[in-house]
């Protein structure tokens, strides 16, 4: 039979170890009665943890972690594009789409993109392999046009470059 107290332990579970050690390491940083300062830091680790994408039991479990309402970690979760709600390739190519970028042809590399791939911005490769994904200004636009794979950046795009960093993913 589940008690009220071992659904909560369980949704506490999803979060693995490894996890709460890095966001107790966010955590931290804060005031101790600051806790859900480290919301971002918390959504992003748990995304990795997995495989790129957040579900419902997992801001649960973060809001849980964190103290805080679940409203306010779903708020954080559906304003920002680095957080996924559904699963996402292998590799997720963010396209900045934004002024600067446009300025500088990103729609030459979005169409470059979309040609070579198959898909669409949006869509997902058939076989799990990448994801194409708009975003709005990546911070980075004196290097327009831009767009970012996992933690890299890649600047200056033309599409001999996008070519080079296509056959560079696994
Ligand atoms: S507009 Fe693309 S990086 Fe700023």
């Amino acid at each position: 039979m589940t008690t009220p107290c071992s659904k909560k332990q369980s949704k506490l579970d999803l979060i693995k170890q490894v996890s709460r050690d890095d966001i107790d390491r966010w955590v931290a940083k804060y005031p101790a009665n600051q806790k859900q300062s480290a919301v971002m830091a918390a959504l992003r680790i748990v995304q990795d943890q997995n495989g790129g994408f957040l579900t419902d039991e997992l801001m649960d479990a973060v809001a849980e972690y964190l103290e805080m309402p679940s409203i306010a970690v779903y708020e954080v979760a559906t304003f920002y594009s680095m957080y996924e709600l559904k699963p996402v390739g292998r590799h997720k190519i963010c396209v900045c789409t934004n002024i600067s970028c446009m300025l500088c042809a990103s729609d030459e590399i979005v169409n470059h993109l979309e040609s070579r791939l198959g898909i669409k911005l949006g869509q997902t490769t058939p076989d799990g392999r990448i994801t194409l994904k708009e975003v709005e200004c990546l911070g980075a636009c004196v290097d327009a046009p831009v767009i970012q794979i996992g933690d890299t950046y890649h600047e200056k795009l033309t599409p001999a470059k996008i070519d080079k960093i296509l056959s560079s993913l696994n």
